[in-house]
């Protein structure tokens, strides 16, 4: 047998085994305590996190930040909490002004699942917020991280939370080599996040980790000098950290073609309200229509002529496109327009709606994208008669 020189070792360490032996090897306090010493000194400034002791306001935050970045999320929060600011409220509130406060942060079953979590909160649980995963996670909407995330912060509970920016963390430390979708993978990071909790201030903990993920520990060029992990990071004492998390494999994107029928009577245009499952659910559209395999664009716009509630004849060609990718599927929206023969109001799911960005009802930012374009090209080729906005 070959002696073990230091030369081999490293060589031997550079073929990983799928994970390392864990988590004995991993010194949980020295880590937690490092990472709460950094959080304190860098911790952003933001809104939710001046509302610390008010778990409706942490249970607002784990709603809008699912899915979305901070950056995206601050100024929806401000304004969503000005207007609903206790849980009473917004259970009190109609959906359709919770979806129109939520128009442009996507992902809108977020919004159904908030309003309705409220009015469960106040119907079952005398307004309070839930303390305990269990209990949290039986509301709408709210799977194990965003328990995790509402019961650490909002009450200290000692629950662990695995966002995206969190799982990057801890795979890197642990220098994870599997992928992090495996039911094997998951299940080991829970216990990771777990162990690594300490016994007090579980809410600062779990912040931090997210903390470090969404700023230190990027997923490309993270900044390895300034991490109080780094003599922990077993990726980065071996260099790996350009390879963990591995690349996830692409997803197919499909492509779609939609018809779009902007039909104006007045000064306002006319909306549909999308079925309650599905892609928008519930939000309020413009018309449309979507070109089937093989179909002409002439035999689409007919059909997207003939199921609209009043009598219209659209443009015979697109006056522009508007072109959304979304997580699965490229969307492609041309638009047409028509003025209405007849000023009858349509029957539900139907309305007549100022374009304004104020109107009732929420709308997908591919729609608001639509409305702008018919504006500014309403007010070039008639500057005298543009889209009052109300
Ligand atoms: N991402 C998810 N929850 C968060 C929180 N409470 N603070 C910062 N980023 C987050």
């Amino acid at each position: 047998m070959p002696q073990r020189t230091p030369a081999n070792k490293t060589r031997a360490n550079r073929r990983l085994p799928a994970t390392d032996p864990w988590p004995s090897l991993l010194a949980a306090r020295p880590i937690s305590q490092r990472l709460l010493h950094w959080y304190d000194r860098n911790r952003r400034d933001l809104p939710w996190r001046r509302h610390a002791d008010d778990p409706y306001a942490q249970l607002l935050a784990e709603f809008m930040l699912q899915q979305t970045q901070v950056n995206t999320v601050l100024n929806y929060y401000e304004r969503f909490i000005k207007r609903f600011p206790t849980v009473g409220s917004l259970a009190a509130a109609d959906l359709d002004d919770v979806l129109t406060l939520w128009s442009g942060l996507g992902y809108y079953s977020r919004a159904r699942n908030l309003h309705a979590a409220a009015r469960r909160i106040v119907e079952q649980h005398g307004g309070t917020v839930p303390q305990a995963v269990d209990e949290l996670m039986t509301l709408p909407g709210i799977g194990r991280y965003t328990a995790g995330a509402i019961a650490s912060i909002a009450y200290g509970a000692r629950a662990p939370v695995l966002d995206g920016n969190v799982i990057r963390v801890l795979m890197r430390l642990l220098a994870m080599t599997d992928d992090p979708k495996s039911p094997t993978a998951r299940s080991r990071l829970w216990e990771c996040a777990e162990s690594l909790l300490p016994r007090k201030r579980c809410g600062d903990f779990n912040q931090a980790l997210m903390e470090l993920g969404a700023t230190l520990c990027s997923p490309r060029a993270p900044s390895c000098d300034a991490c109080p992990l780094r003599q922990s990071c077993r990726a980065h004492l071996r260099g790996l950290t350009g390879r963990i998390p591995p690349p996830a494999a692409r997803a197919r994107v499909l492509s779609q073609r939609m018809l779009v029928a902007a039909v104006r009577k007045d000064h306002e245009l006319l909306f549909v309200q999308r079925p309650a499952s599905g892609l928008w659910a519930g939000l309020w559209e413009l018309p449309c229509e979507q070109v089937m395999d093989g179909e002409s664009l002439d035999k689409a716009r007919g059909r997207l002529q003939a199921n609209l509630p009043i009598r219209c004849r659209l443009s015979r060609s697109p006056i522009g496109i508007v072109t959304r990718q979304l997580t699965h599927r490229r969307i492609t929206f041309e638009i047409f327009t028509g003025t209405a023969r007849d000023g009858h109001r349509p029957p539900r799911p139907w309305r007549w709606m100022s374009p304004s960005p104020n109107r009732r009802g929420g709308t997908s930012r591919a729609c608001e994208a639509m409305i702008e374009l018919l504006e500014a090209r309403q007010a070039l080729a008639n500057p005298a008669k543009t889209i009052k906005k109300s």
